[in-house]
């Protein structure tokens, strides 16, 4: 049926091209023809003449009637020549061939002008007569008539005509067949591949397999985005109806994802074991990474694969090296990996630290790049990407890999677990192409990372620098529309995932209500109950700003002398890196500020800056969190920056102020706090000001919505987010793998 409809489709046109033919190119051809052998007659005629001029004549003058009558005869053997006649100069016909027709008189030939010819109809039928004068001597002798017979020349037009018309049929004919038939195929390849597309067949394939016919890849394209587009829509309102809390997070594990082994690997491990008055105990380090991701695991179980750093860590461990924590009630297990003292020098106080933490991050230090730490790092993420394989009970779990430290990581674990779903989490910023481009070994990290299922970073931003370098630096297929890069026949999703915290905190279970915070935090530093306090807490890190908050609480105290006296900044500072010669320089500037600040402005029992450069518990954090009036992130640069999130939600009482820096992931989520430059003194100095005189009402506006906000996009949605779209890959490499091993689906 089709095939018939085709068949018209095709033909119809054809066969009105063949009328077109017939009623209009035919009489054309035979109207030219008609001109040609006319134009031919006449030629004929005109060469005749010349010859019969002058044996004529002779003959005429001699008066030999027989003679000319024979010569007549003998010119009128040429086939085409139907008659010969001589008219006398009184117009009489004086000789004439046999079958002379007897009604071209030389009367009626008159009109025809001396030595021309014409075509004239009479009852025999069209005849092409030519006239020409013959003399002898200068003296007019009398008209030659040449009569040639026009029949065969309607004879042949009525022959071109035929052949024409079964010329053009027979063209007509193969060019309809050959047309239908290849319409007819180009229709079916055509149709299998849109039936194929809309059934959503090759959508799922990587970019570097696009098996699309040419025409149909920009279809195949927009299906593509049009698909993600509904996904990632259906996932936002998804995300959005579920409570996200850890049984949340649990159900999609196991819904989802079907239980399937959770890995986590970092370099930071979630609990450290030291040695405290000959006795083992246990130390929550001060890391964003190990605050966000430690809720998640209790969460999920599983194994986290880290660097056993605590100096007690080899006392706890069995022998697998494996120890379950949290201490209090066991839900998961650390796997500790050894480093020597050189191998920690190298991978992670020299290539992570010295090289990829300044590379990344723009905070003015010049990162270094030594080949023996490099060395090292390769080594020591070779050595975790055996950890991860031996922790591996099934061939394809689900890796959380975090961090710069390691960016080879993805790729190993890719090499020794084929099938494995590897989600690398990189905490800290991605730089501008040009910028990534100066470290030594940019290739291998970028191809160490496209190991990855999933790239997650805290911005779109962040995500678009990684794809620009790969785009700059590798030979990989990407699309941005989707947001995904395909290199070396695996295709990796690269997508922002904003960190958050635990909701509600953990720490704020058995916490001391907030009038008591603030009572034992003014105690602890030796102020008046009435001191309205500013508080800072970080690892003592050159990215963070710390130089730049004090430069801005000394300018407050300078332009408004009044706060001298009622206003303390405290600030928490982990000791971080000590090793590195950066940090140590960092530590003493910012003593030596605070020292300096507090000697201009102190008085008698006052200091304007209270500086503690030590280990804090998380539990003693949030009660400074709860007990302060404002928390100040003045980060030059950060990924996100939890302490915002976690200052916010350890404000139950919907009050204190943030003051946060542009250049944190944070300031795109968390608009309502006071959003400064830190580069910018003085604009820091009038927010410190703002933020003490803010009055109760305004401050409970702004905490509350970003409370809402980290309560809505908390840690257990981070995680979720990012073991959902695994779940998805998973599924659709299920799919594929099925489709793979019946090909006859896909024809
Ligand atoms: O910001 C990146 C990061 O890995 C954080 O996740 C974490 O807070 C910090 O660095 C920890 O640094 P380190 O492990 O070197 O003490």
């Amino acid at each position: 049926m089709r095939l018939l409809r085709l068949s018209i489709r095709f033909v119809l046109p054809l066969v009105i091209l063949l009328a077109v033919v017939a009623y209009g190119v035919i009489p054309l051809v035979d109207s030219l023809e008609l001109k040609w052998f006319v134009r031919d007659l006449d030629m004929r005629s005109k060469i005749m003449v010349n010859t019969m001029e002058g044996p004529l004549a002779d003959l005429l003058v001699s008066n030999s009637k027989d003679k000319i009558l024979a010569y007549f005869t003998r010119i009128r053997q040429d086939e085409r020549l139907y008659a010969v006649g001589f008219c006398d100069l009184d117009h009489q016909l004086l000789y004439e061939t046999q079958a002379y027709p007897q009604d071209v008189t030389c009367k009626d030939t008159l009109d025809l002008a001396p030595n021309s010819s014409a075509v004239r109809s009479f009852s025999s039928g069209p005849l092409h007569i030519a006239s020409a004068s013959i003399e002898s001597n200068g003296r007019r002798l009398g008209r030659l008539l040449l009569i040639h017979d026009m029949s065969f020349i309607q004879q042949r037009s009525s022959d071109t005509k035929w052949y024409v018309f079964y010329l053009f049929a027979g063209l007509t004919a193969v060019i309809s067949l050959v047309t239908v038939l290849v319409a007819h195929f180009i229709w079916k390849g055509w149709m299998a591949g849109v039936r194929a597309l809309l059934k959503g067949e090759r959508l799922l394939t990587p970019l570097t397999h696009d098996e699309h016919a040419p025409e149909l890849r920009p279809l195949a394209k927009d299906l593509r985005s049009l698909v993600q587009a509904l996904e990632s829509d259906r996932r936002m309102r998804d995300e959005s109806q579920i409570s996200w809390t850890p049984a949340s997070l649990k159900t999609i594990l196991h819904e989802q994802l079907a239980g399937d082994q959770v890995l986590i690997v970092s370099n930071r491990q979630p609990y450290a074991h030291y040695w405290k008055d000959g006795n083992v105990v246990v130390q929550v380090p001060a890391s964003g990474l190990v605050s966000a991701l430690e809720p998640v695991m209790r969460a999920c179980s599983g194994i986290w694969v880290a660097h056993g750093n605590g100096p007690a860590d080899r006392e706890v461990v069995d022998k697998r090296d494996h120890v379950a924590v949290p201490p209090s009630h066991p839900s998961y297990e650390i796997r500790r990996v050894w480093l020597t003292g050189e191998e920690e020098a190298g991978y992670y106080y020299g290539f992570a630290n010295e090289g990829l933490w300044p590379l990344c991050h723009i905070a003015h230090v010049r990162p270094t790049f030594r080949s023996s730490d490099w060395k090292h790092y390769v080594a020591i993420n070779e050595r975790f990407s055996q950890a991860v394989y031996e922790e591996a009970t099934t061939d394809n779990p689900v890796v959380l890999v975090q961090d710069y430290h390691f960016a080879l990581l993805p790729k190993l674990i890719r090499d020794k677990l084929p099938t494995a779903t590897i989600i690398m989490f990189w905490h800290i910023p991605w730089p501008n192409a040009e910028s990534f481009g100066i470290c030594p070994w940019r290739e291998e990290i970028l191809e160490g990372l496209l190991g990855s299922s999933i790239l997650g970073f805290h911005t779109r931003v962040h995500c678009n620098n990684f794809i620009d370098s790969v785009d700059r630096l590798l030979e990989a297929r990407i699309d941005r529309n989707s947001s995904t890069v395909s290199y070396g026949g695996k295709m990796t999703a690269v997508n922002p995932y904003p960190i958050s915290i635990e909701w509600p905190l953990q720490w704020l279970h058995g916490q001391r209500s907030i009038p008591e915070c603030r009572t034992k935090l003014r105690e602890a530093y030796g102020m008046t109950p009435d001191r309205l306090v500013g508080l800072g807490v970080e690892r003592l890190d050159y990215t963070k700003g710390i130089l730049e908050r004090f430069m801005a609480v000394e300018r407050l105290l300078e332009l408004q002398p009044e706060w001298i006296g009622k206003f303390t900044f405290v600030q928490i500072a982990a000791p971080s890196r000590s090793m590195i010669e950066q940090y140590h320089h960092f530590t003493a500037q910012v003593s030596t500020l605070a020292e300096q600040i507090n000697k201009r402005f102190g008085r008698d029992g006052y200091e304007p800056i209270c500086l503690r450069i030590q280990h804090h518990e998380p539990a003693q954090v949030h009660e400074c969190y709860r007990g302060a009036d404002l928390c100040v992130v003045s980060s030059l640069h950060d990924g996100m920056n939890l302490v915002a999130k976690e200052f916010v939600g350890a404000r139950d009482d919907e009050q204190g102020v943030l003051i946060l820096s542009q250049f944190t992931g944070a300031a795109r989520e968390l608009t309502e706090a006071v959003v400064i430059n830190p580069y910018d003194i003085d604009q820091f100095a009038a927010a410190l000001h703002l933020g003490l005189t803010m009055p109760k009402v305004e401050q409970r506006a702004r905490m509350q919505s970003m409370r809402g906000l980290i309560q809505e996009f908390n840690v257990y949605r981070w995680a979720g987010r990012m073991l959902i779209d695994a779940a998805r890959m998973r599924q659709k490499e299920r799919v594929m793998k099925h489709v793979r091993r019946r090909p006859s689906l896909l024809n």
